[in-house]
C-alpha cells in the first residue's frame, strides 16, 4: 500500500489501491483495459497504488497532466515501460531521457520541420498511389493502410528508391522488432534471459535491421547530396567533437520513428475508413474538398488550411480515437504538481484516450461528431485535448502527420468509394494502440474521366 496518501494529495481526490492488481488491469493484456480506464478517470483526480517496490500515480485531471509535461518538464523522464524496451529498441529519441533526448530532437526536428516534409510529399503520394492501385475490392482496409503507412515510413526514412525485396525484407524485421518491443514490455525479466525461438528471432531481426540500416548508409557513387531521406539527413550530422552518428544511433533512431510513427498513423486511419463507410454523405463532401484543392493547385502541405473539413473530421477522429491508451513518466526529483507531492522514482501515468472520451469535457463521448470542433477548434482546458501529447516530448512527427493522413485520405478517396468497413473489435482493442483488429472492407473504384473504373 502506498504510504503518506490521501495527504499528498493536496485536496484533490484521490483513491488509494492495493498491489500490481490495478497495474495488471491496465496493462495490454488484461481483460479489459478499456473500461477500467474509463472508470478511472470519472472516479478521482488522482489514483496511486504500489507495484514493482515503487509507486504509481494515475492522473485524471487535465491541469496536473499539463503541469508534468510543460511547466514541470524537467522533473520527469520516460518510465518503468521504457526501461524494459531499451535493451532492444535501444536509446532513440523515444527512449532518452535528460539533455540526450534533446540533442536527438535538436537533429530530428530538421527531418520533421514544415518544409522539409513538403519536400517528401512526392515519396509519399508515389507509395500511395503505388498501393493503391493493387487494391482488390474486397480487403482487410486496416492491413492494406498498415501496410502504406510502413512503406511511406520505410521511404521517406532509406530513400525513395529502396528495392522492392529490400523493403520487404525491412518491413519483416521492423515488424519482428515493433513485436518484440510489445512483447518485451509485459513479459517478465527471467523469461528475457532464456533463449527460447521467440527470443532468438526477436534478436535476429534486430541484428538484421542494423545490417541494413549500415548498408543503407553507405552512400552510391555519385548519390544525390540533397537527398531528405532521415538515413541521409542524419549523416550530415555532426556531434560537438565533429563526430558523425554511429550507425548504431541511426538504427536506434530509425526503431524510434517506426515504432512511434507506423502504428499510430495507420490505427487512425483505418477507424476513419470505418466512420467514412457509415457516412457516405461526409465521404463525398472530403472527396469534393481535397479534389477542389488539387484543382486550385494547392499543394499538399501539413496545414490543411484549404481543407477545413478534412482538419476538423481528423480532429475529432484524434479525439474519439485517440490511438494511445497510457503515457507515463517517471520523477527524477522530489517535486510537486500544484501542490500534490511525488518523491523522486514515482511513476506517473495518465491516459489521453481515456480524456478524450471524457463527458466532462467532451459532450460527444465515445461517438464520433466532428462538430466537436467548429472554426476555432474545440475549445478545453489545457491539458484535456492532447492527441500528439505537449511540452518537449510532444510528437515530432506531428506535421509529418498531418500532411501523411491528407495524402492518404485525398489518394484514396479520387481512386475508391468505401461501401463497407467494420472493424473486428468496434469498441477497440488496446495492443501498441487502440486498434479495430482487421477491418472487412469493399471498395469500388472511381471511374475516370473516361467513365472507366480507375
Ligand atoms: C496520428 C498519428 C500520431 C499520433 C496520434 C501521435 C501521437 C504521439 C504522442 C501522443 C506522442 C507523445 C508521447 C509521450 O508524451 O510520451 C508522440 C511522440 C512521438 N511521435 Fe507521434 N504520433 C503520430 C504520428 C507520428 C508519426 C507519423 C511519427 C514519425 C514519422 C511520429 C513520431 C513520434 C516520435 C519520434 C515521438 C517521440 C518524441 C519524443 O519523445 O521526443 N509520430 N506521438
Amino acid at each position: 500500500m502506498p504510504k503518506g496518501w490521501p495527504e499528498r494529495a493536496a485536496g484533490y481526490t484521490t483513491r488509494v489501491h492495493s498491489g500490481l492488481g490495478l497495474l495488471r488491469q491496465l496493462l495490454p493484456l488484461a481483460r479489459d483495459p478499456l473500461a477500467r480506464v474509463t472508470t478511472l478517470n470519472s472516479a478521482a483526480a488522482v489514483h496511486v497504488f504500489t507495484a514493482l517496490g515503487r509507486d504509481f500515480v494515475f492522473l485524471t485531471d487535465p491541469l496536473l497532466i499539463n503541469d508534468m509535461l510543460v511547466d514541470r518538464r524537467g522533473h520527469f523522464e520516460k518510465g518503468v515501460f521504457y526501461d524494459r524496451v531499451r535493451r532492444l529498441a535501444g536509446n532513440g529519441v523515444v527512449l532518452a531521457n535528460g539533455e540526450e533526448h534533446g540533442r536527438q530532437r535538436d537533429y530530428l526536428d530538421r527531418f520533421f520541420k514544415r518544409d522539409h516534409v513538403v519536400g517528401l510529399s512526392e515519396v509519399m503520394i508515389d507509395v500511395v498511389r503505388a498501393e493503391l492501385a493493387v487494391w482488390d475490392t474486397v480487403l482487410d482496409i486496416d492491413a492494406a493502410l498498415h501496410r502504406m503507412t510502413f512503406k511511406i515510413l520505410a521511404a521517406t526514412m532509406f530513400g525513395a528508391e529502396i528495392g522492392h525485396a529490400e523493403f520487404d525484407r525491412i518491413h519483416e524485421w521492423l515488424g519482428l522488432v515493433l513485436e518484440a518491443i510489445m512483447f518485451r514490455t509485459v513479459a517478465p525479466a527471467w523469461y528475457l534471459r532464456i533463449p527460447t525461438k521467440r527470443n532468438r528471432r526477436h534478436d535476429n531481426a534486430m541484428d538484421r535491421l542494423r545490417a541494413a540500416i549500415t548498408t543503407a548508409m553507405t552512400a552510391p557513387e555519385g548519390a544525390d547530396p540533397d537527398r531528405l531521406d532521415l538515413i541521409s539527413v542524419m549523416r550530415t550530422v555532426r556531434g560537438t567533437d565533429g563526430k558523425p552518428l554511429s550507425a548504431d544511433e541511426m538504427a536506434d533512431q530509425i526503431v524510434a520513428v517506426t515504432m512511434a510513427g507506423a502504428e499510430t498513423a495507420a490505427t487512425a486511419l483505418s477507424w476513419l475508413t470505418v466512420e467514412l463507410a457509415r457516412d457516405s454523405a461526409l465521404q463525398e463532401t472530403l472527396r469534393a474538398e481535397s479534389a477542389a484543392a488539387k484543382d486550385r493547385g494547392v499543394p499538399y502541405s501539413p496545414d490543411l488550411a484549404e481543407t477545413p473539413v478534412l482538419k476538423q473530421v481528423l480532429s475529432e477522429l484524434l479525439r474519439c480515437r485517440q490511438p494511445i491508451l497510457v503515457i507515463s513518466r517517471r520523477t527524477t526529483h522530489d517535486t510537486e504538481l500544484r501542490g500534490l507531492s511525488l518523491p523522486a522514482g514515482t511513476e506517473v501515468m495518465y491516459s489521453p484516450w481515456a480524456m478524450h472520451r471524457d463527458r466532462t469535457h467532451f459532450p460527444a463521448g465515445a461517438a464520433f461528431e466532428p462538430e466537436t470542433f467548429g472554426s476555432n477548434g474545440c475549445p478545453v482546458a489545457k491539458g484535456t485535448y492532447t492527441p500528439f501529447g505537449l511540452g518537449p516530448r510532444h510528437c515530432v512527427g506531428e506535421q509529418y502527420a498531418w500532411q501523411m493522413m491528407w495524402i492518404v485520405v485525398a489518394e484514396l478517396l479520387a481512386a475508391v468509394r468505401i461501401e463497407k468497413a467494420t472493424a473486428q473489435h468496434p469498441d477497440g482493442r488496446p495492443l501498441a494502440t487502440i486498434i479495430p483488429g482487421t477491418v472487412d472492407a469493399q471498395v469500388r473504384r472511381m471511374p475516370t474521366a473516361a467513365g472507366e473504373p480507375s
